[in-house]
């Protein structure tokens, strides 16, 4: 029995195939490499010295699904196929839908049609909008989004606690991320944005490695410490690991379930000038820059509590800032153009 990996070209889905080896689950990986490349795939082999199936399609593609689950006996699905540039998803909102949404569906219809109905969700923390209060919880209002992508992770959210619903057979978790970043120890894999980074750590890291002239710093003047934005930065590599907890918290039910909604943060904010400074010290490079106007749609503050996902996964994040940034400049300055080396 199969784990299938949607997206698992790609940053988070990469790192997860790691994790998910070490606990001892058989994977297969299903990726469009729209946004990633199979160079990924290429390096976790060698990283755990196993090779991997995969199979190229695209989740709105319900004939390439079909085959995919006729050919393997999956057993259940870790969806991370997605678009999810914000800026990106503004301009082009239908392409947005039409590959978050519309893919879901796809692919909810071809598990339900083939009885696999464990999935486990990347969801964002970007669903709770604006929140009123930090740390931000589970039951805090969600759907105050601002932007498609943000949307799109929403409606698939709506979209699956109405499955589950109509079908309680279906076991479902959904995982709010905050902010991943950093990279495996190795420093052969990681985060590889097209064109320039629209978020904070590879901005940074690519600044630090020469390939930008300084960082913008979206706002100095939020309710915060230092006047920057904060955020809850957590280490791919704990969150990949949050999904390994997922399966087994899956697997583990005997009953029905409805579906589980978990934050996977650190608990900790982090400011823009904190990162700049913790990178500096890991990078020994100097990172230069600007204080700029507000980007339109950020807030000024976002992290998580935690604790319910350590309640009901027994999962924790412990990887400290420092280790993010260490890890996140071995990863950008042993491969400064990313996979295309
Ligand atoms: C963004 C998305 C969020 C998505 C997440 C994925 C927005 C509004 N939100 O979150 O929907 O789930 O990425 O990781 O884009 N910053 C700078 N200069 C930069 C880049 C960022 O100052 O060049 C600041 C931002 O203002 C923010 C912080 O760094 O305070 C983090 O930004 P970013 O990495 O883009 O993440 P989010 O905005 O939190």
């Amino acid at each position: 029995m199969k784990i299938l990996i949607t997206g698992g070209a790609g940053y988070i889905g990469s790192h997860t195939l790691i994790e998910l080896n070490k606990a001892g689950y058989d994977f297969i990986v299903y990726d469009n490499l729209s946004n990633s490349t199979d160079e990924s795939l290429k390096r976790v082999e060698k990283i755990i010295n196993k090779s991997i199936i995969f199979e190229k399609g695209d989740i709105r593609d319900k004939d390439a699904l079909q085959a995919v689950f006729k050919k393997y006996e999956i057993e259940s699905v870790i969806h991370f196929a997605g678009l999810k540039a914000v800026g990106e998803s503004v301009a082009k909102p239908l392409e947005y839908y039409d590959n978050n949404v519309v893919g879901t569906i796809r692919l909810l219809e071809v598990m339900k049609e083939n009885n696999c109905k464990k999935i486990v969700f990347s969801s964002s923390a970007t669903v709770y909008g604006d929140p009123a209060t930090t740390p931000i919880k589970e039951n805090f209002p969600v759907g105050g989004t601002t932007n498609p992508y943000g949307t799109s992770k929403y409606m698939i959210e709506r979209i699956l606690e109405d499955v589950q619903i109509g079908d309680n057979e279906f076991k479902i978790v959904i995982l709010r991320y905050f902010n991943p970043v950093g990279a495996h120890e190795s420093g052969t894999i990681g985060e590889d944005p097209n064109g320039i980074p629209n978020n904070l750590m590879p901005f940074i890291s690519q600044t630090a490695v020469g390939k930008r002239e300084f960082l913008s710093v979206f706002g100095g003047d939020y309710d915060t410490a230092d006047g920057t934005g904060v955020r809850d930065y957590i280490h791919v590599v704990d969150l990949a690991d949050g999904h390994v907890k997922a399966i087994n918290y899956i697997n583990a039910q005997t009953q029905n379930m409805e579906p589980l909604i978990v934050n996977l943060g650190t608990g900790n904010g982090y400011s823009v000038i904190d990162m700049v400074k913790a990178f500096e010290k890991a990078s020994g490079k100097k990172v230069a820059y600007k204080i700029v106007d507000r980007r339109p749609g950020d807030i000024a503050k976002c992290f998580a509590d935690p604790s319910f996902a350590k309640e009901v996964l027994g999962w924790e994040a412990n990887r400290t800032i420092e280790q993010m940034c260490k890890d996140s400049w071995n990863w950008q300055s042993n491969n400064p153009n990313g996979y295309k080396n």
